[in-house]
């Protein structure tokens, strides 16, 4: 497949809410990516309810994410913030006497950046979540300037989350790539089936892929089954499927 891909650097995940599936979708689209040739990097910025492992600290989304995309930047780059509660980032932190900081993040993207093909940053929850105090999700997602692409629920109540999060990221200059709407049932009701045409009338931008619901519980294999669908949707042309010059 012929692709010219406007996307060069990278970008970032949101979702409309928690649990939407953007650690699932972000994974799919690094394994479809290194599938290709592409030396891929992850970003997981701020975790919260990060889980000990063997006296480790973990972030389970981090993790997938490095499954998927093969990284083997160190923890300090691929998920620099581990929080334990599972909470709001800005509380998780204070709780811990942890504060944000949107530089050391920053510092974590450009030596990703420098070293890979293409970076993929998964926020947390939705665009206007806290990290600190005055800096949201939003902030993080204008400061490292990458498109974004959002993750949305399939179900009734859907087209209110996605064009808010749409009307969010435009008021603030961020560009919106499009929306993938993860999880969509073999049986869609009747909301289900309109989401994807509602939402791309009225937010204006397309809706890149419908992934379907896996009647899966192992992640990896939910991730492998729908990187292969990502190759067959809208969402592939914009992708950089074709290996890049080199880097240093
Ligand atoms: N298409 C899918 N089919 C089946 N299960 C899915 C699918 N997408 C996501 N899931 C499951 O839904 C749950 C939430 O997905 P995921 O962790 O990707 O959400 P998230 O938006 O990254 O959440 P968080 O805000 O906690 O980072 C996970 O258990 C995941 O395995
Ligand atoms: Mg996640």
């Amino acid at each position: 497949m012929i692709v010219t891909s406007t996307l060069t650097k990278g970008i970032f995940i949101s979702g409309t809410d928690t649990g939407v599936g953007k650690t699932i979708v972000a994974a799919a689209i690094a394994l479809s990516l290194r599938k290709a040739g592409l030396r891929v990097a992850v970003l997981k910025p701020v975790t919260s309810g990060a889980v000990l492992i063997d006296g480790r600290l973990v972030s389970e989304d981090a993790e997938l994410l490095r499954w998927a995309s093969g990284c083997t930047a160190p923890d300090r780059d691929i998920a620099p913030y581990l929080l334990r509660e599972p909470l709001a980032p800005s509380e998780a932190a204070a709780r811990e006497g942890v504060v944000i900081d949107l530089l050391l993040v920053r510092e974590a993207f450009e030596r990703l950046s420098a070293t890979h093909d293409f970076v993929i940053v998964e926020g947390a929850g939705g665009l206007l979540v806290p990290l600190a105090e005055n800096l949201l999700v939003a902030d993080l997602v204008e400061n490292l300037s990458l498109p974004l692409l959002i993750v949305a629920r399939p179900n009734l109540g859907t087209v209110n989350h996605t064009l808010m999060t749409c009307e969010c990221a435009r008021s603030r200059g961020i560009e919106v790539l499009g929306v993938v709407i993860n999880g969509q049932p073999s049986q869609p009701d009747l909301a289900e089936e309109y989401a994807a045409r509602v939402i791309s009338e009225y937010a204006s931008v397309p809706v890149l892929a419908v992934l379907p619901r896996c009647g899966e519980v192992n992640e990896k294999v939910i991730v492998e089954s729908l990187a292969k669908c990502i190759e067959k949707q809208p969402l592939a042309l914009l992708l950089p499927l074709e290996v890049p010059h080199e880097k240093p």
